[in-house]
C-alpha cells in the first residue's frame, strides 16, 4: 500500500512515479493521487513530475487544465460546481450563476479570498429532469432557484 508520509514532496511523487509508472500514461493516477493529498498540484509538484517522467512541464500542466477535478491551485474548502448544460440552462442556470457570484465576490473558476468556497461550472450532472442543478461538496442540489441557492451559498460562507 502507498504511503504518503514521506517528507519531501519530491520523495513522494518519486514513489508514486515507482507505483505507477515512469511514463506519461501514468499521469492521470499520479497527479490524482497528488491532488486527493494535498486538494491541489503546485508548481513545484508538476515540475517534479515532469522532471521525472521526462515530459516538458507544459505538458504536465495542460493535462490538469483539461480535467475538471484537477487543480493548479488551491481550491476552497467548499467546491460549487455549477451545471452548465442545455437543459440547465433552459432553466435558468445562468441567472443563478449569476446570482452566486454576486453573493461571493467572485467569478466561477475563482475561490473566495478566506478559502472557503471555489466556484466552477460542471457538465451535466445527470439530474436534467430536476433542473438546475449543482454540486457541493459531492451532494446533488436540484430544482434551484435564486432564493434556494442564496440560502445555501450562505451556509458555507
Ligand atoms: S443539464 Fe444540468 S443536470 Fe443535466
Amino acid at each position: 500500500m502507498l504511503t504518503l508520509e514521506k517528507n519531501s514532496l519530491s520523495e513522494e511523487i518519486e514513489e508514486l512515479v515507482s507505483l505507477y509508472g515512469e511514463n506519461r500514461g501514468s499521469l492521470l493516477e499520479i497527479l490524482g493521487a497528488i491532488e486527493k493529498k494535498y486538494g491541489y498540484i503546485s508548481e513545484f509538484a508538476q515540475q517534479e513530475v515532469a522532471r521525472l517522467l521526462n515530459i516538458h512541464p507544459v505538458e504536465v500542466y495542460s493535462f490538469i487544465s483539461f480535467f475538471s477535478f484537477l487543480h493548479s491551485k488551491p481550491q476552497g474548502r467548499n467546491m460549487v460546481r455549477m451545471c452548465k448544460t442545455i437543459a440547465c440552462n433552459m432553466k435558468g442556470a445562468d441567472n443563478i450563476s449569476a446570482v452566486i457570484e454576486k453573493e461571493l465576490g467572485i467569478k466561477f473558476g475563482e475561490t473566495t479570498k478566506n478559502r472557503r468556497v471555489t466556484l466552477e461550472y460542471t457538465n451535466c450532472l445527470g439530474m436534467c429532469d430536476c433542473a438546475p442543478a449543482m454540486l457541493v461538496n459531492g451532494k446533488i442540489y436540484t430544482n434551484l432557484d435564486v432564493e434556494k441557492a442564496i440560502k445555501i451559498i450562505n451556509e458555507l460562507k
